[in-house]
């Protein structure tokens, strides 16, 4: 069989193992409480779904659109970036629409690196920000997001020191998936520092720029005065605006990396189909509320999640962003690692939950939830792991 080079770089998925179980477990009648992938299940708010009907019927819309977005929806992303984080954009070079920040972030580390570049990227994190790389041909640099002296940029900054040739790109996001890690403005004041300094390119994904609790704001990196020298940022209509399955985001911030995904995605695609631009623009410029909305949802089910786990006796922080929860592996399975305990919660408790060695090897010891699933089915999940949680404690006592 012939070998194909690119390919042979993309390992396996280690998610897959927990998926493929889950699915089989399905298909034989078992009801499995899916905390596993972070797929929003709420529904889309109704204006923009009806404005999708309403766009859809208008022939216009069935042709080719603009790659990069059309002009509305370039300047609804400004706008709401002006009135969310007071940055100033311009519509024209330092914005453009992506379908959805997955293909956004992997087409822009695409236009930007080569074989031979290097990018830093934090370990654990969600599988693309590494795989993009690999993706492009280049090589990735991974510092341990959970361990080691001093916080993230104190270790990015001993790794720069002992790195050959230089790193191009550093890749961060926060609030943080799957960790649930925050940061505040002054974070990223340091991080545009340390970028000048070493001239490193900045991509910050922000895709959890909405789900945030107890009074926590997310700030965005543009935030930094002279941040779009070195910086662009990724947003997702998936989870704030629970549009998953509608394939929007976008890429805004500096305009050599902003030029660079224009020109490598209007050689491969037409841009989105123009009725779910038309729709995005409406959700963009509409109201705020129907965010806070969804946010509501997601809090009520993590104080359900963390404080019915912590009633077992299974005790983790709540995270202040994101729609996950990062459990530490309580101590009795430890030694299983996340990915047999993960098997082990899910054949047993019938709950499916991503292994933290799926995000790379400093996500071990953990386990992710997210929180897909309704506050009812949620306490189903808690029953289930409470009778598998006690079951070695009885055998140690005996
Ligand atoms: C950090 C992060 N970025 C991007 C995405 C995907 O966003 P989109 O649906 O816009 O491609 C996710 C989805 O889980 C995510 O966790």
């Amino acid at each position: 069989m012939e070998e194909f080079p690119r390919i042979k770089r993309l390992p396996p998925y280690v998610l897959a193992v927990v998926t493929d179980l889950k699915a089989k477990m399905r298909k034989a009648g078992e009801d499995i409480i899916d905390l596993g992938m972070g797929n929003p299940d709420l529904p889309t708010p109704k204006h923009i779904v009806d404005k999708l009907i309403e766009a859809s019927r208008n022939p216009r819309n069935h042709r080719y659109s603009a790659s990069r977005g059309i002009p509305k929806l370039r300047l609804a992303i400004c706008n709401w970036y002006k009135r969310k984080f007071h940055v100033e954009l311009d519509p024209d070079t330092e914005a453009i629409a992506t379908i959805g920040a997955k293909e956004g972030l992997s087409h822009l580390v695409l236009a930007v690196m080569g074989p031979g570049d290097i990018a830093l990227v934090p370990n654990p994190t969600y599988p693309i920000h590494a795989y993009s790389v690999i993706i492009a041909n280049a090589d990735v640099r991974s510092i341990s997001l959970t361990s080691g002296e001093g916080d993230f940029l104190d270790r990015t900054r001993r790794a720069m020191k002992t790195i050959w040739p230089k790193p191009k790109l550093l890749i961060i996001s926060f609030p943080h998936n799957p960790t649930t890690e925050v940061v505040d403005l002054d974070f990223f004041r340091r991080i545009v520092e340390f970028a000048k300094e070493h001239e490193l390119l900045v991509v910050h994904d922000l895709a959890y720029a909405d789900l945030v609790f107890d009074g926590y704001k997310a700030p965005s990196i543009l935030q930094v005065p002279g941040a779009k020298d070195v910086a662009v940022e990724l947003y997702s209509m998936s989870k704030g605006y629970s549009m998953p399955g509608w394939r929007v985001g976008f890429v805004v911030g500096n305009r050599h990396m902003v030029g660079a995904l224009t020109r490598i995605k209007s050689y491969l695609d037409y841009g989105m189909f123009q009725a779910i631009q038309v729709a995005s623009t409406v959700a963009l410029n509409g109201p705020y509320r129907v965010v806070e909305e969804a946010v509501e949802v997601y809090r009520k089910r993590r104080d359900c999640l963390v404080d019915g786990f912590a009633r077992i006796g299974w005790d983790f922080p709540k995270p202040q962003g994101t729609m996950f929860v990062w459990a530490p592996i309580p101590e009795p399975f430890r030694a299983m690692g996340s990915v047999e305990f993960s098997k082990f919660l899910l054949t047993k408790g019938k709950v499916a939950v991503s292994p933290g060695f799926g995000f790379g090897e400093h996500g071990e010891g953990f386990v992710r939830f997210a929180l897909v699933e309704n506050e009812h089915r949620i306490r189903q999940a808690i029953r289930g792991t409470k009778a598998i949680l006690q079951a070695p404690v009885k055998v140690r006592v005996r």
